[in-house]
This record gives structure tokens, sequence and C-alpha cells, in this order.
């Protein structure tokens, strides 16, 4: 998969997606990258691609043209045009589901805003889908992009090892994931599960299942109202239930 970027400030993109499981993807030749620096593509004597906003206003807005001129350089040798994304705290919330989707492009192009935004025309005319990846407001459009980049990069077949691929893991089925422990088996005075050193793998994916049900429900329970609860999910949360309730 092909991820082309234009940006403001290529080195920080092409910095933060060389290193670790990206970098190695990239070396392998599972995801490409073309970063593309839209001040090379300004026509302007002094290097701006920037301007005031009609009917005045605080900033400055990044001007069509520049972005124009760098998205058709940078899809020319295309077969098709790109989805393009544009990153902006107005956008629609990026989710897990939206790293799936994009994952089936072959191209996919992420346009970055920066100073106060951009000519709403260039948006138009790009057919750009806006995403933001939270409700706060970052300088620019770089790290959303590098964030949006890497969730769809390790849903790319051949980029997570079988080891790092995440099958069971936060979110799957809405559900966050469980606690998890490493050696020594006591840290600190602070014991490891009994149940993980039993060697019961029936029962150590009924305790895991547990836990993620109860963390799901404390600190998301906006996702835990979608988890499809099994008989045995509502056995163990009703006896739960009842425990707590015994306990007050
Ligand atoms: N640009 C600035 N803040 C952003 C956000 N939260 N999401 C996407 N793009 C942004």
């Amino acid at each position: 998969m092909r991820f082309t970027v234009l940006t403001l400030f290529p080195d920080m993109i092409r910095q933060g997606l060389s290193t670790s499981i990206l970098g190695r993807a990239e070396e392998r030749g599972f995801i490409s990258f073309d970063i593309r620096n839209i001040r090379d593509y300004t026509t302007e004597r002094h290097g701006h691609v920037d301007d005031a906003p009609y009917g005045g206003g605080a900033g400055m807005l990044m001007q069509a043209d520049p972005i124009l001129r760098c998205y058709r350089s940078a899809t020319a040798d295309l077969p098709k045009a790109p989805r393009v994304i544009y990153v902006t705290p107005q956008g629609r919330q990026f989710t897990q589901a939206d790293a799936k989707m994009f994952a089936a492009e072959e191209t996919l192009l992420i346009l970055c805003g920066h100073y106060e935004g951009v000519d709403e025309r260039a948006l138009e005319l790009l057919g750009a889908e806006p995403y933001s990846i939270g409700d706060y407001v970052l300088t620019g459009g770089e790290l959303p992009a590098m964030v949006m980049v890497d969730a769809i990069s390790r849903m790319v077949p051949g980029v997570l090892s079988n080891q790092e691929s995440g099958e069971i893991e936060s979110f799957e089925g809405n559900l966050l994931e469980y606690p998890q422990y490493t050696r020594p088996e006591v840290y600190e005075g602070l014991c490891v599960p009994p149940v993980l050193l039993s060697g019961d793998h029936k029962k150590v994916a009924q305790w895991r299942r547990e836990q993620a049900l109860l963390r799901t429900r404390e600190r998301r329970p906006d996702l835990f109202a979608k988890v499809e609860l099994n008989k045995a999910d509502r056995k163990f949360l009703q006896a739960q239930a009842e425990r707590s309730a015994d306990e007050s």
C-alpha cells in the first residue's frame, strides 16, 4: 500500500514513519511512502503558501494552488485517483474500523493542514474526506497523519508478524484488552494472578474474557454498550453484580 502525504513538514513525517515496525514494513515492501513538500509547488516568488482569509479574521490560510499542483504531481502516474483524507479537528472521528477500511486501498493520499486551515476550494477540488483523530486541537496535521498511517499500516497484510498480529486486541469485538503480566511472578509485593500460572488454557481464556469485560465496562461504557455478550458473559456479570450487592 502506498501512502502519499502532502505536508509543509516532510522531515517530520519521514522521521516519524521510518523506525520500528513501519520502517521494517517499508524495507520489506509491504508499504511505501511518497512524502511531498507543498512548498516545492508554489509559483510565488518568495515561496509563500499561505495568505490572509477573505472576510477578515485571525491567522493565515493555506492557498489552494500549491496544494493542487502538489496533488497533480503526486497522482500523475497513478492508475486511478486515490481517496484523499484531510486531517482536521473538524473531521469525523477516525476509528479502528476506518483503519481496516482504508487498509484495503492501494494508495491513500493525506493532506496535512497548517496555519488556520486550508482554502475550502482545495478540499472541494480534491474531494477530500475530513477526519479528526480526537477532540483536541494540534498545531498541524502531521501528527494526526502519522497516527492514521500507523493505524492503517498495521491492518495491511504482512506488516505485522504473526506474533504482533492484533487478532485479540483492544477494540476487537468492542472489548478492551485484558491485563497482562510477565516475569517475575512477584514484583514489589504484587503477585501475578494465580490462574495465569495454572497452565489451564481454558481457565486462562475465561479469566481474560472476564477481565476484558470488567475493564471495558469501567473505562469505556460507550464501547461496553456495543459488546455482544454470550451466555457465560451474562452469568459472570450477574454473579459479579450479586457479589457487589452483598458487599454494600
Ligand atoms: N489538526 C489539528 N488538530 C487535529 C486533530 N485533532 N485531528 C486531526 N487533525 C488535526
